[in-house]
């Protein structure tokens, strides 16, 4: 059977704009769908408001219907003002049928496509396309969309647009999962959703009624993640800044759900500065949905973590799932109840299909078995198991798994049996959480010795794994490598295990629920079971980490990355396992020493400095191993960067005197290199350079082209910034020849951004732009988002120096909100200044003055030298707003902004931005001039100062563009219009311009 569904692209807000006309439109066009379906032999089988579904035993039929109610709608002369556009969905299969009503997984389906549509738009899938490509109509074609993910997050769906004439072309992106307009981190779920209408009806409800935190409560396996996943797939709309899940079920300490929670919302943390504090900081004006899967091992950090978002981040909201609620105020509690159950002795089918529970069992019993469906000989005893597993969703599929090798009426019998055992056959129920328990151990008591052994050793895993790792950490004992695979695959027919296919690798996972039953049984075994499966899950994972370093400023370099990225559950276990067991030094440190170049490209710089710090400050003797050198120069290098510390030069000697214990060139190198770049920083240039011909001297003799490629590259800026530009390029054109000879793209960007710096410092603008321009193209191509900020930064400082501000302000307000979002420190002071020598160019010169104090504020708390280049170029700065202001005001706004905390700071500096100087904190001072009204609205169109009123009225871009009746894309435009005009970047500060420059807020209607 084929199904067309139809509906109105924005049918709701049609109505409201235009009560009559859309009444006279809607009749029209129920005319054009039931005149057309039925001409085509279809039948329309439900109509609510304008959404038509349709059934058709021919999908050419279907079509032909679709292209013919299209290109009706096209010629219709609708009332003037209703843009009436029909959007289609076309999907086959078979349906269950009730009543007249159809339902099931293809219904589901059907639905799924057309929300992703746009009007005027009819899309099919790939079921009606096998059937209907041969047998195409003249002039109709299918036109290949591709994989699209929909909104019930099951498998891809291959999507195909009708084409040909009369029917509307050139729609922009689906509105699927993949449309990046869409900002979500939401996995794939390898199965169809099923059924909870009512409860997700309630969860929004709840969401929409201002519960901000709500907790989706409820014994395991009852489908709580699942609930959740959804209503949060359903609530994505493209407004706001996304929905973000945050899964608790690795986290291992309660410490940690804070950074879990930071890294999926991608906020960098600040070592040394609380991650809570960093988080608020970077969520407290954001829209966005948060959910926190699997609270109830941290039920007390979860707690506290809601509590301070609720607070402080107005337009957060939280959706938890948890066993037990949290237990704090403004806490929602929604308990999930089992899927609907029928009576245990309705043996219909046909009625039978109407439960959910029955719908569950039977996608699943398909699964398992080729062509089951629920009919007169199966019905009885899919009715009564159903019934008896109360209708939780993980006892359903575990039983359904059963029929590889069960008929439903053996596995009937046998849960009867059991149950019975159970319940001392009394034939009361059990508690649910007893239920669940009794099918899971059934389950694994039907397991093989050895699929039970390797099943227990892969509770170790945190967030999945990948078949080389589960051989690594499965086999030992009876269980031999090749053996894995085949176990594997048992277990996920049996459904104990999840696999998963992601772009052509299986990544496999076990729900929590059952992760947690498989480490109980695990503890319980005798011996050393756990501790070996822990060893050797963490040797797997030093494994993996050091393979990618080597393969770090290589041409694979990301690929890698992301690979650890994707494994960091793991790895952050594999870590807590080394600091805790006594004989983890050594491949801790490893694992630490490994990921530095990760870090500086992805991020986790403050976990991998504590884990660090942990390690090497164990008590006891160190051995001067190679592997603490690395570690201790990786230690240095993370904390130059990011944190700054006293430690860092005996740190550096320390592995510089291991490394010539060992005779280890390479690593000589690579520490004074370290060494040589903190000194640097530091402002000590005489001995950074005394030292740089020796480390390349070493990476020379090592002959390692990574090495002398850094190593020359150091030189390459210290010898610049004595002056001796020549000498500098003679460098860099090494560094370029060898990075572009070993596919080292990253360095090959870091060169061009010196040499750009170089020229700048050399007065040659032109040049130096080139070069930047050059190296922020090659960043963003190969994803270097760390790179590209630097590019960007010094841009930025090559437009200060052609006393181009304005450019200068745009990149470096960019670079600020990535600096601070990455945890860049050093570049957030660099930016401060470069903000300061913008507002000195052309801003109130008091203001620029308040903000050098605040920036050479920042660099002396953070003991970080000024660059040759900065210091001239603040120098010269100074001393032009001395000339314009007077040594006395000078002074006194000087001294004012050293006052600033960072965060002042950069409000300031933002709000020069924004062309809206706020007053100081602080003290009101009377030497203060008046920072003058923001500049007058009076530039912009009244379009768009009519976009300012809703934007200053809360409303979001889709709410803005439904309001003024245009397309979203067209609010961007104007959106980016409007910045260019006033300078403020974000809803924030646009918000405070419309108010500062008197334009009235307007409250959208809902
Ligand atoms: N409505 C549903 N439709 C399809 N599958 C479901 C549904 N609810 C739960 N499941 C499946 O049941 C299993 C257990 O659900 P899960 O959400 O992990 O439970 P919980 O979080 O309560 O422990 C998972 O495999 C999940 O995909
Ligand atoms: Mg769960």
């Amino acid at each position: 059977m084929t199904l067309l569904f139809t509906d109105i692209e924005g049918g709701v807000r049609l109505w409201e704009a235009d009560r009559d006309g859309m009444a006279a439109a809607s009749a029209r066009h129920d005319r054009i769908v039931r005149e057309q379906v039925e001409a085509s032999g279809g039948r329309v089988f439900k109509a609510v408001g304008e959404a038509y579904r349709a059934s058709f035993a021919d999908p050419v039929a279907a079509l032909c219907s679709a292209v013919a109610i299209q290109r009706a709608a096209g010629a219709e002369p609708w009332p003037s003002g209703l843009p009436i556009r029909v959007c289609m969905a076309l999907h086959s299969g078979a349906c269950a049928e009730r009543d007249g009503d159809y339902f099931g997984p293809v219904v589901n389906r059907a639905a799924r496509l057309l929300d992703i549509g746009h009007g005027g738009q009819v899309l099919a899938t790939a079921a009606t396309y096998a059937l209907v490509a041969d047998r195409l109509p003249g002039g109709i074609g299918l036109a290949d969309l591709g994989e699209q993910r929909l909104k019930d997050l099951g498998r891809a769906e291959r999507v195909f647009q009708v084409t040909g004439p009369g029917l509307a072309a050139g729609f922009g992106v689906l509105r699927s999962l993949d449309d990046p307009a869409l900002r979500h981190n939401l996995p794939s779920q390898a199965t169809a959703f099923v059924g909870r209408t009512a409860e997700l009806a309630e969860l929004r409800a709840l969401t929409s009624g201002g519960s901000r935190l709500v907790t989706i409560a409820g014994p395991g396996g009852i489908g709580k993640s699942r609930l959740a996943l959804q209503a949060a797939a359903n609530a994505l709309d493209g407004t706001g800044d996304g929905v973000w899940l945050a899964e608790l079920a690795p986290v291992a300490e309660p410490e940690l759900v804070t950074r879990a929670v930071a890294a999926a919302l991608r906020v960098g943390e600040t070592p040394g500065r609380p991650v809570l504090d960093t988080l608020i900081d970077a969520v407290a004006d954001r829209d966005l949905l948060l959910i926190l899967d699997n609270a109830e091992h941290v039920l007390g950090a979860v707690a506290e973590l809601a509590d301070a978002v609720i607070r402080s981040c107005p337009r957060v909201c939280l959706l938890v799932t948890s066993r037990e609620p949290l237990g704090i105020g403004g806490e929602h509690v929604f308990r999930v109840p089992g899927l609907a159950v029928p009576p245990a002795d309705l043996a219909v089918p046909d009625r039978l299909a109407a439960f959910e529970s029955v719908q569950l069992f039977a996608e699943h019993a398909a699964l398992h078995r080729r062509g089951f469906i629920v009919d007169d000989t199966s019905a009885a005893a899919v009715a009564a198991i159903c019934a008896r597993l109360d209708g939780i969703p993980l006892a359903l599929e575990l039983a359904a798994a059963r029929l590889g090798s069960l008929s439903v009426a053996e596995i009937n019998a046998r849960l009867d049996h059991r149950f019975r055992l159970l319940t001392t056959g009394n034939r009361t129920a059990l508690p649910r959480h007893q239920t669940l328990r009794a099918l899971i151990d059934w389950s694994y008591d039907l397991l093989s010795p050895p699929e039970q052994v390797v099943f227990e050793r892969l509770s170790v895993f945190a967030g999945g794994w990948t078949l080389d790792a589960a051989e690594a950490v499965a086999r030992g004992g009876d269980v031999a490598d090749w053996q894995v695979l085949d176990l594997l695959a048992a277990l996920v027919a049996k459904s104990l295990v999840q696999a998963e296919v992601l772009g052509g690798s299986t990544r496999y996972r076990l729900l929590e629920t059952i992760r947690h039953y498989a480490a109980e049984r695990l503890a319980l075994r005798a011996g050393q079971d756990l501790r070996d499966a822990r060893v050797a899950h963490r040797d797997h994972y030093v494994c993996l980490v050091e393979t990618a370093a080597a393969q770090s400023r290589g041409p694979d370099e990301h690929r890698w990355f992301d690979r650890i990225e994707a494994e960091f559950d793991n790895i952050r276990a594999a870590l807590a396992f080394s600091i805790a067991d006594p004989g983890g030094a050594e491949p801790g440190l490893r694992i630490a020493a490994g990921l530095r170049a990760f870090v500086f490209s992805h991020g986790h710089s403050g976990e991998v400095i504590e884990a660090l710090g942990a390690l090497l400050g164990r008590p006891g003797a160190r051995p001067p191993t190679r592997y603490l050198a690395l570690a201790l120069v990786t230690n240095c290098k993370l904390l130059t960067h990011f944190n700054r510390s006293p430690d860092i030069p005996s740190m550096a000697e320390e592995a510089i005197t291991i490394a010539r214990g060992l005779a280890d060139d390479d690593l000589a190198a690579d520490a004074l290199t370290a060494l040589n770049w903190f000194s640097f920083l530091q402002g000590d240039l005489p001995a950074a350079l005394a030292r740089a011909d020796e480390a390349v001297a070493l990476a020379t003799a090592a002959g390692n082209p990574k090495r002398l490629a850094v190593a020359l590259g150091h030189r390459a800026v210290f010898r610049a910034e004595t002056g001796d530009l020549d000498a500098s390029l003679a460098d860099y054109q090494e560094v370029l020849r060898i990075a572009r000879a070993i596919g080292d793209n990253s360095t090959v960007v870091v060169t061009l951004i010196n040499l750009g710096v170089d020229q700048v410092t050399a007065g040659e603008f032109p040049a130096a732009l080139a070069y930047l321009q050059d190296a922020i193209r090659l960043a963003d191509a190969h994803g270097y988002r760390h790179l590209s900020t630097a590019a960007q930064m010094n841009l930025g400082f090559a437009y200060l120096l052609n006393s181009d501000a304005a450019s200068a302000r745009r990149l470096l307000t960019g670079v600020l909100d990535s600096a601070r979002a990455a945890s860049e420190v050093t570049w957030v002071h660099n930016t401060l200044l470069g903000l300061a020598l913008a507002a000195g160019l052309d801003a109130d010169p008091s203001v620029a003055a308040t903000l050098h104090g605040a920036a050479d504020r920042q660099f002396e708390q953070a003991g970080q030298a000024f660059e040759a280049r900065e210091l001239t170029m603040r120098a010269s700065g100074h001393a032009r707003l001395r000339g314009a202001l007077g040594e006395a005001a000078f002074d006194a706004a000087y001294a004012r902004g050293r006052t600033l905390s960072q965060a002042e700071a950069i409000a300031l500096a933002m709000s020069t931005a924004a062309g809206t100087v706020q007053p100081d904190p602080g003290q009101p001072d009377p030497g203060q001039p008046d920072p003058g009204p923001a500049p007058a609205a009076g530039s912009l169109s009244a379009r768009e100062r009519e976009i300012m009123a809703l934007l200053a009225g809360g409303a979001s871009n889709a709410k803005i563009a439904e309001t003024l009746y245009v397309t979203s894309n067209t609010v961007r435009t104007h959106l980016d219009r409007i910045r260019d005009k006033t300078g403020a970047r974000n809803r924030a500060e646009l918000t405070r311009y419309a108010m500062q420059s008197g334009i009235e807020p307007v409250v959208p209607s809902p």
